[in-house]
């Protein structure tokens, strides 16, 4: 197959309201740019681009809590997170801001043609209003109890305990987190992107990789997970999504009579692509047009899985409809990164943070990188521990790796006065059966391939085979021994370590930036393109080398354990979550209300495309009936069988995900969101009334 002529790389541009953590890296950059890295290596024509997200009412939140404006916020993290990204390596053509005028044209002037090609629908609807703040409360702004699980801390959007998707008016006791108030209902109209009525190309577009029989992109290519998450999204049904919101923050809606309106987050930052191609462009000569609106151009967007939505469905949607752009010709999302047996979070400072890396381990950007991408997610959920961090990087970076580049150049040090010594066929026949020139080939062909795939981790992994053979071969063929006895032999060990050593100085480079430039500068490599790779004949016969430096050191336990202790410190130095306050008093009567009865579970599943929602089957004693429950992170259905539990019955039956709920099962919750079921202690038949 022909290669593109260029190629557009997008990384998700992170929100500007706090720093990078590894699992940003393992799931995002550090996949996009081993791939850019690996395109430029090739010559191939690319554009890398990236910039923070400034928008959204995450950031007006944050803001309004710290008492300061919302630019504030994204200076400090914009400037924080740029530098980071530096320091790791993560070599974009641009690292571009939303908050900037020129992105706040963009995407006006996208937004108008959007307008022109009547893409969107005006509805006006009821949103809350908050009178005190005398403004429209975004999701965000709106708590409330959840309607599926009974959560009190919901947020508008979505409840953060079952995983469930809300809209701000099916939240029981709704309170404004800008006042505290009760928020009111209250006329306001918004543009909206029926969603709906793409379904259909959407569907066979991402099936078939067709639309009107042109053939865009291949399907087979894709992550089975990405086009599963996008097939049950549009199975479910797409709703029409309201592209504005009511909010002082963000890029003005440019109609008239607009005021107060801003672009919905979510329309604003991919169009935030478009704008960093557009700067970048102008500053490079090139034509930002040949990025976005040629065929020839392929557009791939790195991300993690929850922005899957957002860049296989609504970012082609609004491409689409706009007519002069391309649609990605793949989306290779990655999985979550996991820390130390718990899922990353910010609020609970559960995260390795990169700043806070680089002041714990200077100099070590590439043992970083190294490890996170050997655990990348790329097909499921992974986890990162200090413990697997100093192993991969005692063990194979430095074990492997680094000692063999340095037992090689001390040898020809030591032997050759560093001149790359001259093969020999007595050598030769000596060397053959470790098969070296076939090994060097395949490690590019698997690089390769592996790259273009999407496999990352593969694609290291051969790297790293190649210097393991080396090491392998020093080690049983022993040239130090040689070189008392015959010169010429052990120099012709040293030739091939040392063309392994250039091999790898060159295949290391879109993986180890770093390691694979002091690699090169010890080989005195001058030139390194990628096309000297593969062969046992990188460097000539008397060629000069540098003196050995080290390529990675050690980690030491203690340095572990200080991480490990820290990461727990901070967790205990969080305000812990605590239990809720008890709740206003009631009536017996009250209580009198409610039916509680002991039932047993006889079959439980998984309710389809949710990560928390089970449907479980229950005896009640009075009957059969189904209840949906929130407790699948908690217990696996084949587990649920025979469980005594606990049931409101009388509880109004709701429709969870297009499941009939009758009654609800009692969990016990404690501070940390653990759920347990709530049972008799002792044999009671089914059905027995809780009073
Ligand atoms: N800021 C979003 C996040 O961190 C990602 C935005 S990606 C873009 O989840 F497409 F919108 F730019
Ligand atoms: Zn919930």
């Amino acid at each position: 197959m022909n290669n593109p002529k260029r190629y557009t790389i997008t990384a998700a541009l992170p929100y500007a309201n706090g720093p990078l953590h590894i699992g940003h890296m393992a799931g995002v950059y550090i996949p996009a740019d081993i791939y850019v890295r690996y395109l430029r290596l090739r010559n191939r024509d690319v554009a890398f681009v990236c910039g923070s997200d400034e928008h959204g009412a995450a950031i007006t939140l944050k803001a309004k809590r710290e008492g300061i404006s919302p630019q504030e916020i994204v200076d400090e993290f914009h400037s924080i997170n740029k530098d980071a990204f530096n320091a790791f390596g993560i070599d974009f053509d641009i690292y571009h801001r939303t908050s900037d005028p020129r992105h706040h044209e963009t995407a006006q002037d996208y937004f108008r043609t959007l307008l022109e090609k009547g893409a969107f629908d005006v509805h006006s609807a009821e949103q809350y209003f908050d009178e005190e703040a005398q403004q429209f409360l975004a999701d965000r702004y709106i708590m409330g109890t959840c309607p599926k699980c009974g959560h009190d801390n919901a947020y508008g959007d979505q409840c953060e305990n079952c995983g469930s998707t809300l809209s701000p008016q099916e939240l029981i006791n709704p309170r404004s987190t800008l006042s505290g108030t009760k928020p009111v209902l209250k006329e306001t109209s918004h543009w909206y992107l029926p969603l709906d009525k793409h379904e259909d190309w959407l569907r066979t577009w991402l099936e078939s990789g067709e639309i009107d029989g042109v053939q865009l992109h291949d399907p087979s290519k894709w992550k089975k997970q990405v086009l599963g998450q996008c097939k049950s999204w549009i199975d479910g049904g797409l709703q029409p999504r309201a592209m504005t919101r009511d909010l002082d923050w963000g890029v003005p809606v440019p109609v008239a009579g607009a005021d107060g309106k801003v672009l919905y987050v979510w329309l604003d930052a991919p169009i935030g692509y478009i704008t960093a191609t557009k700067v970048w462009a102008e500053q490079n000569g090139k034509d930002w047009k040949d990025y976005w609106q040629s065929d020839d151009t392929k557009l791939v967007h790195f991300l993690a899985k929850d922005n899957i939505v957002f860049h296989c469905i609504i970012f082609p949607v609004l491409l689409k409809t706009h007519g002069d752009y391309i649609l990605p010709k793949n989306v290779p999302a990655n999985e979550f990164l996991n820390l130390e047996g718990k899922k990353i979070s910010t609020s609970r400072n559960w995260a390795v943070w990169l700043h806070e890396y680089l002041e714990d381990f200077p100099g070590k950007q590439d043992e970083l990188r190294y490890v996170l991408n050997a655990i990348a997610p790329e097909f499921r959920d992974s986890e990162f521990t200090w413990a697997d961090y100093q192993a991969r990087v005692n063990n194979e970076l430095v074990a492997v790796l680094g000692n063999f580049v340095n037992r090689t150049l001390v040898l020809t040090h030591k032997f050759f006065d560093g001149k790359v010594p001259d093969t020999t066929d007595a050598g030769h026949e000596l060397t053959k059966s470790f098969g070296v020139d076939e090994a060097i080939a395949s490690a590019r062909r698997e690089i390769e391939e592996s790259i273009e795939a999407y496999r990352f981790r593969d694609g290291q992994n051969a790297m790293m085979g190649l210097a393991r053979l080396g090491n392998k071969l020093l080690t049983e063929t022993e040239p130090w021994k040689h070189a008392k006895t015959d010169l010429e032999l052990a120099g012709h060990i040293l030739n091939v370590c040392l063309q392994i050593s250039a091999n790898l100085a060159i295949l290391a480079k879109p993986f180890l930036p770093n390691t694979a430039a002091k690699l090169a500068a010890m080989l005195q490599l001058e030139e390194q393109s990628w096309d000297m790779a593969g062969s046992a004949d990188v460097i000539a016969s008397g060629h000069q080398i540098e003196k050995a430096e080290l390529l990675f050191s050690r980690i030491e336990d203690e340095a572990m354990d200080a991480q490990v202790e820290k990461l727990h410190q901070t967790i205990e130095d969080t305000p812990k979550s605590s239990h809720p306050p008890m709740k206003d008093l009631i009536a017996f009567e009250d209580f009198t209300k409610v039916d509680i009865r002991t039932a047993t579970i006889i079959e439980a599943e998984r309710v389809p495309k949710t990560d928390k929602l089970l449907k479980i089957q229950l005896d009640t004693g009075l009957d059969k009936r189904t209840v949906v429950s929130g407790i699948a992170e908690f217990y696996k259905p084949e587990d649920l069988p025979g469980i005594k539990v606990s049931v409101l019955l009388n509880l109004a039956p709701r429709k969870i995900r297009g499941v009939e709920s009758q009654g609800m099962i009692l969990m016990a919750e404690d501070a940390d969101g653990k759920l347990a079921f709530v049972s008799p202690s002792e044999e009671v038949g089914n059905g027995s009334t809780v009073r």
